[in-house]
């Protein structure tokens, strides 16, 4: 099948309680490990490309490498998604090139402008068929503005404006800030999520999906593996895979994963250059670090709830 919209993914997924896990893709074997994950496991899948990742590796070559991914797993509902969007020109350039789902993140400005910015996105998305996420509240790490994990607290959804917010824009999904960040670093020692929050704006908000970003775990294996090998990341901290679970049996349909993609492959690369330095063939260091992203991939599927569930998201 072509590339779909996230409508049906969020249907199923809002009424039978998993999320479709959105994953972001910046070259060929991210894409590639995350596909065989996908094909084991049948599951509805959202690939999603950041402004940084269509800067990196050029739209073209990624809108590429999805049209295989596509066209090799005809049983699979995937949506191709613009992750963070922060123009009304990225993301009209995006529905443009063929994307079926854009977000537009104007978090950062005041209600006002946020909706004005949200509701001209909508209208040119929904004219071409394509959908949209928008967010209130504010995450940590790439959401500058927003200083540290001290800060993240304070930035949470307020549930009270959620239903002006949706009503005045046409949103089809939102992105909720209910305690997590972007990035290794997202808490200082356990973990505090806003499950209130969550189920605050789903009393206000029946039946409308929601998307939780920020939701890597920072897997044990991977870090260890990383601070093992030469890399130093031993304060990285993520979301317990128990509270990504239970969000993804809340109003949370879409996950956001993407440390969890690049620690996996940052692991596996150090690892090959540790034990093998002589190794200088590509596919010696990429192969291992795309099969860590396949079997990752495969865990997370089942974290989530939505393997096994793309007949029902097509
Ligand atoms: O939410 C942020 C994603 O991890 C994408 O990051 O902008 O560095 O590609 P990026
Ligand atoms: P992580 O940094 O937790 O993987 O979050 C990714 C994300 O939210 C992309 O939008
Ligand atoms: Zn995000």
């Amino acid at each position: 099948m072509a590339l779909v919209t996230t409508k049906k993914m969020f249907e199923a997924a809002y009424k039978n309680h998993y999320a479709v896990g959105a994953f972001n893709v910046n070259n060929m074997e991210i894409t590639q490990g995350i596909m065989e994950a996908i094909a084991e496991e049948k599951a509805p899948l959202i690939l999603q490309i950041s402004k940084g990742a269509r800067e990196y590796a050029s739209i073209g070559y990624l809108k590429a490498i999805i049209d295989v991914a596509v066209s090799e797993n005809p049983d699979i509902p995937i949506s191709m998604h613009l992750d963070h969007g922060d123009t009304f020109e990225l993301c009209k350039q995006c529905v443009d090139d063929g994307f079926t789902s854009v977000m537009i993140d104007a978090s950062s400005k005041p209600f006002d402008e946020n909706v004005k910015l949200t509701k001209k996105v909508v209208e040119y998305a929904h004219d071409h068929g394509v959908v949209v996420e928008a967010e209130l509240g504010q995450l940590g790490g790439i959401e500058e503005h927003v200083q540290g994990v001290d800060d993240v607290s304070k930035h949470l959804t307020d549930p009270d404006q959620v239903v002006e917010f949706v009503g005045k824009t046409g949103c089809d999904s939102l992105a909720v800030a209910c305690g997590t960040s972007h990035g290794a670093y997202k808490f200082k020692s356990a973990s505090t999520l806003a499950f209130n929050v969550i189920e605050d704006v789903e009393k206000k908000l029946p039946n409308f999906p929601l998307v939780m970003h920020g939701s890597s775990s920072v897997l044990k294996e991977f870090k260890d593996l990383i601070n093992k090998y030469g890399g130093k990341m031993p304060d990285a901290m993520g979301v317990p895979e128990d509270a990504i679970t239970k969000a993804s049996k809340m109003a949370i349909c879409k996950v956001n994963i993407d440390t969890d993609l690049r620690m996996a492959l940052t692991a596996k690369i150090r690892q090959v250059f540790a034990e093998k330095p002589g190794e200088f063939d590509p596919r010696k260091y990429l192969g291992p670090g795309r099969e860590a992203i396949k079997q990752m991939v495969k865990h997370k599927l089942n974290i989530l709830g939505c393997a096994g569930k793309a007949g029902e998201c097509r």
